[in-house]
């Protein structure tokens, strides 16, 4: 068996800023509203015409340029995306193509703010077996298409914004250095307290102008649940990943949070007992980017030297589905 180590990451975010003021002039909302229970103070959004393929194809080829690899040493493209491209085929096949690699596997992964978790574990097990040398596991999201800028639905459009993170992961020269241990879950009885149901295979059409007229082509959460759900699954998972690997959390170098909202980070810190400066947040900057935000924070973390070779790493998501899991790294 081998050990899986991150050799790159990258990110992308698009140019175009929107700040909770901007957003107070569309609909009723203010800046100290969202900063006070979200800590968001902007996110960014793309033009018309630019999916979440095309993010991601900017994050890879960061990635890919920094772990000193071409897409052509690629084995596997795994995507996790609640915003693909199309309906089908796959983001992941799109970016492919976008890459000039025709002929790899590839994989879309729906498992919302857990879905970078989700394809670093399965992008772990591929390389563990020795079937796949090099797989790029990136998280791309376009929400800004798919939000409802009236007052109905300023809950949940306050929160979500654009972007793309990415990262190569190939086998570790070191049995201590890489992977060390992941945890992953899912309730899908939970669906309802935070889903966007249309367009719907099971409605025939699957979108239609009354649906549309009734808004459920929007996402819609039960907000409090959420939260309430995040505070009390995420140190759980946490915890899981440090015991399977045999640490606690005092090893911990840096804990990456998924970025749904500060609060829901400051509590987990409270209740892992971890200090606040150990913890890694981008969400005033980027809001809640969903499969993109762990690796989006995991480059910058990167960037502004909080990482070191040999620090212990926890990443750890929470989001729709519910789906929920941590991954334990050692840089
Ligand atoms: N601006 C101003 N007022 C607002 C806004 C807004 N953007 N949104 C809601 N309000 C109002 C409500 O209408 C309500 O008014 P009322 O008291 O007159 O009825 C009041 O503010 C309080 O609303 P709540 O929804 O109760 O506000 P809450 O304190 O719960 O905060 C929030 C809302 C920020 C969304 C919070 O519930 C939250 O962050 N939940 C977790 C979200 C999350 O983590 N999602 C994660 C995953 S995303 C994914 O997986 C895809």
């Amino acid at each position: 068996m081998f050990k899986a180590r991150i050799l790159g990451t990258g990110m992308y975010v698009p140019p175009r800023v929107v700040t909770n003021h901007e957003l107070a002039t569309v609909f009723d909302t203010s800046d100290e509203w969202i900063v006070q229970r979200t800590g968001i103070r902007q996110r960014h959004y793309v033009e018309d015409g630019v999916g979440a393929s095309d993010l991601g194809l900017e994050a890879s080829r960061m990635a890919l340029e920094r772990a000193g690899l071409t897409a052509r040493d690629l084995d596997l493209i795994l995507f996790a995306t609640l915003s693909p491209d199309l309906c089908f085929p796959g983001s992941s096949c799109l970016l492919q193509s976008k890459l000039a690699v025709p002929g790899i596997a590839t994989l879309d992964i729906r498992n919302q703010c857990t879905g970078f978790i989700y394809g670093l574990s399965v992008a772990e097990q591929f390389i563990a077996t020795g079937r796949f040398k090099h797989v790029l596991v990136v998280g791309a999201e376009v929400h800004s298409s798919g939000l409802d800028f009236s007052n109905a639905g300023r809950d949940v459009t306050v929160l979500f914004g654009d972007g793309a993170g990415a990262v190569v992961l190939g086998r570790s020269e070191s049995d201590h250095r890489g992977i060390l241990a992941t945890s992953l879950h899912a309730d899908g009885s939970e669906a309802e307290s935070l889903w966007c149901i249309a367009p719907q295979s099971r409605r025939n059409p699957r979108i239609s102008h009354e649906m549309i007229d009734e808004g459920v082509h929007f996402p819609r959460m039960n907000g409090k649940h959420v939260f309430k759900l995040a505070v009390e699954k995420l140190p759980g998972v946490i915890q899981e990943s440090l015991a399977t690997a045999g640490y606690s959390v005092e090893d911990l170098s840096l804990l990456i949070p998924h970025q749904a909202n500060l609060r829901i980070n400051e509590m987990v810190s409270r209740k892992l007992n971890l200090p606040f400066d150990k913890v890694f947040n981008n969400i005033q900057r980027y809001g809640n980017t969903t499969a993109a935000s762990i690796p989006i924070a995991l480059h910058e973390a990167l960037l502004e030297g909080r990482i070191q070779d040999g620090d212990l790493i926890m990443l750890a998501a929470f989001g729709s589905g519910f789906t929920w899991g941590s991954a334990l790294i050692c840089w």
